[in-house]
């Protein structure tokens, strides 16, 4: 009797488990599988210490707003960036050529049209004042937080994800040695 049971037991579990075999080949052959174990990466890490280019002090995300005056929600984008340091808008040829639009509003004025350089540094060659810009993180901060003199900080003129779009436009049309674009290692 018992003998028989256990052999009953131990056939339900290795169909059991060619049925485990099966369902997971068939898990991995969906397609949006391999985005949501993306996702899921970063989602779950710690937000990353933000901090301001010239005092060293942790940033104020706190009570940020949009266009309408509503507390900003952030974008997918913006959490990710904020969780891994890379810029998701980098190869985004849509977010770029946005970027590239309020980049002339916002920032050409003072950085040339190209970021060739004006009143403020030029933004697109290998020269930094600082070198962590260098990194996506780094620029981020600079650009949220800002620097010495003109170069105000642009939190609330702009929203963090017009920030990353911003930031992936002159990324795209850099023009430094390639072995310094530390954001792309
Ligand atoms: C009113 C003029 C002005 C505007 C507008 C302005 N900047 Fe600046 N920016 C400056 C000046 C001046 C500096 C140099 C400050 C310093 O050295 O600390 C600077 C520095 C910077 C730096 C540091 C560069 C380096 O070599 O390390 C970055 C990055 C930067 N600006 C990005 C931007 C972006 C992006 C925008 C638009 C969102 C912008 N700035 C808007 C004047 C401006």
């Amino acid at each position: 009797m018992m003998n028989i049971r256990s052999h009953g037991r131990k056939k339900a579990a290795g169909l059991m488990a060619t049925f485990l075999l099966a369902f997971g080949m068939a898990c991995q052959a969906e397609p949006d599988a391999g985005q949501k174990n993306t996702a899921s990466r970063w989602a779950s890490l710690p937000v990353l210490d933000f901090r301001d280019t010239i005092s060293g002090d942790p940033l104020d995300f706190n009570g940020l707003v949009d266009y309408d005056d509503q507390p900003e929600v952030e974008t997918d984008a913006v959490k990710e960036f904020k969780r891994t340091g890379r810029n998701p808008y980098n190869d985004d040829d849509a977010a770029i050529k946005f970027g590239g639009v309020r980049y002339s509003t916002a920032c050409s004025g003072c950085h040339g049209h190209h970021a060739e350089g004006k009143l403020g540094p030029a933004l697109a060659d290998d020269y930094w004042t600082y070198p962590k810009n260098a990194t996506d993180k780094g620029l981020f901060e600079t650009i949220f937080g800002g620097a010495a003199g003109q170069m105000g900080p642009q939190r609330n003129r702009l929203t963090q994800d017009e920030i990353l779009k911003i930031m992936s436009w002159t990324r795209s049309i850099y023009s430094g040695d390639p072995a310094r674009a530390e954001w792309k290692q």
